[in-house]
């Protein structure tokens, strides 16, 4: 079974938790700025009605990537071809969109908790101020880095695509797989 990565390039099950990971993370920002935005709390009511079960969704994908990448798969090589100080930067964007996750995935928790969210969301109580909680203010700072390094992230990748033109984004895709000694 193509479950693990090998040298050179990323397993189906990594390339699979990476892209699904990546659109509901969309989902969420997209429906946590939404709610925000909105003083209607029935359109917030509507908006968490998908933030939270994405929410829960993405805790699972997380926890699931992470625990595959300290016990059961390696990443694969850098491709060798960038100046170290990019690998570093690269290295630790990676280990920063992870804190990040972390950091949203248990501020949300933590307000959810403290609020009584979920009572407001899917039963009758009336929606809470959410800015009245801390957590509320981690929550917003940490979704406004996650943008900025999402961003990085995804213009680092489409630059080695499209101007470096090496297998960067290429192995973070199903197909062909190689291997290097
Ligand atoms: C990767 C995980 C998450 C991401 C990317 C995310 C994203 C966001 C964003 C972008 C906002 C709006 C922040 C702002 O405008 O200042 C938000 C608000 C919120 N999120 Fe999350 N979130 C995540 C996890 C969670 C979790 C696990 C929960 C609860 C179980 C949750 C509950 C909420 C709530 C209640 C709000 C407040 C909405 C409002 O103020 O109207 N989030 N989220």
């Amino acid at each position: 079974m193509d479950n693990n990565s090998t040298n050179a390039s990323y397993s189906r099950t990594a390339v699979t938790l990476h892209w699904l990971g990546a659109i509901l993370i969309l989902i969420l920002l997209g429906t946590g700025f939404r709610s925000d935005m909105t003083l209607n709390p029935e359109a917030k009511a509507t908006f968490l009605r998908i933030h939270l079960p994405v929410a829960v969704a993405v805790l699972v994908l997380t926890l699931w990537r992470l625990g595959r990448w300290w016990r059961f798969d390696q990443k694969p090589a850098p491709l060798g071809n960038a100046p170290a100080w990019q690998e570093a930067v690269a290295i630790w964007t990676h280990r920063l969109l992870y804190v990040l996750l972390l950091v949203m995935l248990g501020s949300g928790i933590a307000l959810s908790v403290m609020s009584g969210a979920p009572d407001a969301i899917f039963g009758t109580a009336p929606m809470p101020d959410f800015l009245e909680y801390a957590p509320r203010a981690v929550h917003g700072f940490a979704a406004t880095l996650l943008v900025a390094l999402i961003a990085l992230h995804a213009g680092a990748a489409l630059f080695h695509h499209f101007v470096k033109r090496d297998a960067t984004l290429r192995r973070m895709w199903f197909g062909k797989r190689a291997s290097v000694p």
